[in-house]
């Protein structure tokens, strides 16, 4: 059984699928592991570390020969198309897939007969919290979303007592208190400001306060949906908390916000109105600029200054922005992923695993649909019962 990690091909993207740590591991399960020349420098690991780890280094110009003969290919960006084309037959893909986004990568994994497994589709069941790849990337870019605004905020986060006379500690607000909030909430705290925090989902207010900071309740109606997740809002629900949350808005230094709802645009949380009343040199962190952006105007990569003086800066790439424990925390939510297929030391996908069944969204040369095994098995039952069976 062979696995094949390509040096990632997305300019910007500094992780790498599979870190020296995790190689024994699989050489153990009965893996041999091969590793593009310059993979891992983004992450700091170099090849010789992935060599005394145990993996073979192939040179770039060798990289689709290694596609061609692997039975297992990992990243952390989709293959591209020419990639996907060049699998063998039966081959096994992990990475993030961005199912609706990433169409042409799918159907050119489908047609190439492989497997290919999405890591945004891994279901967040107790079983699975080891391959849940969003939260723990979501994990790192919360950490960073809170030091990026320390970095750009011309004000101390911590109160200080000194001799020149007392600093007063930063306000922070999270909008969106999930996985990547509530890190963010976790960082700030840690860093001394007086952090806030709001999200739509009631049951984030414990966590929120665990934390030390404080849950701001609109008294809203809960947008909660299924898994955990919350719903899209309707025009006039984002209307009425745009204009609750704006006084809490404009009395912060630094505003941060990471509301996401699976599968749509990211919730327009602020608008230029609202931020214009800021005071000078605040700071605004737009985790959701690449997927639609909370903020009004806010551009992935880009930090924009407002004639008010406000920054405003939009995450791109967030979580390769800290390459060395991002891959450090992806490649084992891959390797338990993979090693959920290993059975007697061959390669058995099995799709009466309810975790295999969600997250592949390609097998047999053709485009399945996730969860279509559990589904058809639910319909099963429920006709057997129906016959008395
Ligand atoms: N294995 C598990 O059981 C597991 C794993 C991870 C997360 N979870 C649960 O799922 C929750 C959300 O996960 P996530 O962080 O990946 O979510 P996410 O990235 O989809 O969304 C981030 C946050 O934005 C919030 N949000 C959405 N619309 C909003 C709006 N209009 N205004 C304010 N906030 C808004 C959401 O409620 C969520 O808390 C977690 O807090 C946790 O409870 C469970």
């Amino acid at each position: 059984m062979k696995i094949f990690v390509p040096k990632e091909i997305n300019p910007g993207e500094k992780r790498v699928a599979l870190v020296p740590d995790v190689i024994s591991k699989l050489t153990r399960a009965g893996f041999e592991v091969e590793v593009e020349s310059g993979a891992g420098l983004g992450a700091g690991a170099g090849d010789k570390e992935f060599v005394t780890a145990g993996a073979q280094v192939v040179a770039s110009s060798d990289a689709t020969k290694a596609i061609a003969s692997a039975d297992v290919v990992l990243s952390v960006q989709p293959l591209s198309v020419a990639q996907f084309k060049s699998l063998k037959s039966g081959a096994i893909t992990i990475s993030f897939l961005s199912p609706t986004n990433a169409v042409e990568n799918i159907e050119a994994a489908a047609t190439s007969g492989a497997t290919a497994f999405s890591l945004e589709l891994v279901p967040r069941i107790s079983r699975a919290q080891s391959m849940d790849a969003l939260t723990s990337q979501a994990l790192c870019a919360g950490y960073r979303a809170a030091l990026v605004a320390a970095e750009l905020s011309p004000r101390f986060f911590p109160l200080l007592m000194t001799a020149a006379g007392t600093v007063t500690p930063a306000n922070v607000l999270v909008l969106g208190a999930g996985v990547a909030g509530l890190q963010a909430i976790a960082t700030a705290r840690r860093l001394g400001a007086v952090v806030s925090a709001y999200d739509v989902r009631p049951s984030s207010a414990d966590e929120v306060r665990s934390m030390g900071a404080t849950f701001i309740d609109l008294q809203l109606e809960a947008i909660e949906g299924a898994g955990g997740y919350a719903r899209e809002m309707s025009e006039e629900r984002a209307a009425k908390q745009r204009e609750l949350l704006t006084p809490y808005i404009t009395k912060s230094h630094v505003l941060i916000t990471t509301a996401a709802v699976p599968g749509k645009a990211a919730p327009r949380l602020v608008t230029k109105e609202m931020y214009s009343a800021m005071p000078e040199g605040s700071v605004i962190v737009d985790l959701a600029a690449e997927s639609g952006g909370n903020v009004e105007g806010s551009k992935p990569g880009e930090t924009l200054v407002t004639e008010g003086g406000v920054r405003i800066w939009g995450g791109k790439d967030v979580p390769s922005q800290l390459p060395f424990h991002a891959s450090s925390l992806y490649s084992r939510n891959v390797v338990n992923l993979l090693l959920l297929m290993v059975k007697e030391g061959a390669l058995n996908i099995d799709f009466s695993d309810e975790i295999i069944d969600a997250a592949a969204v390609t097998h047999g040369g053709a485009k399945r649909v996730p969860g279509s095994a559990k589904a058809e098995n639910a319909k099963a039952t429920s006709a057997g019962a129906k016959d008395g069976k």
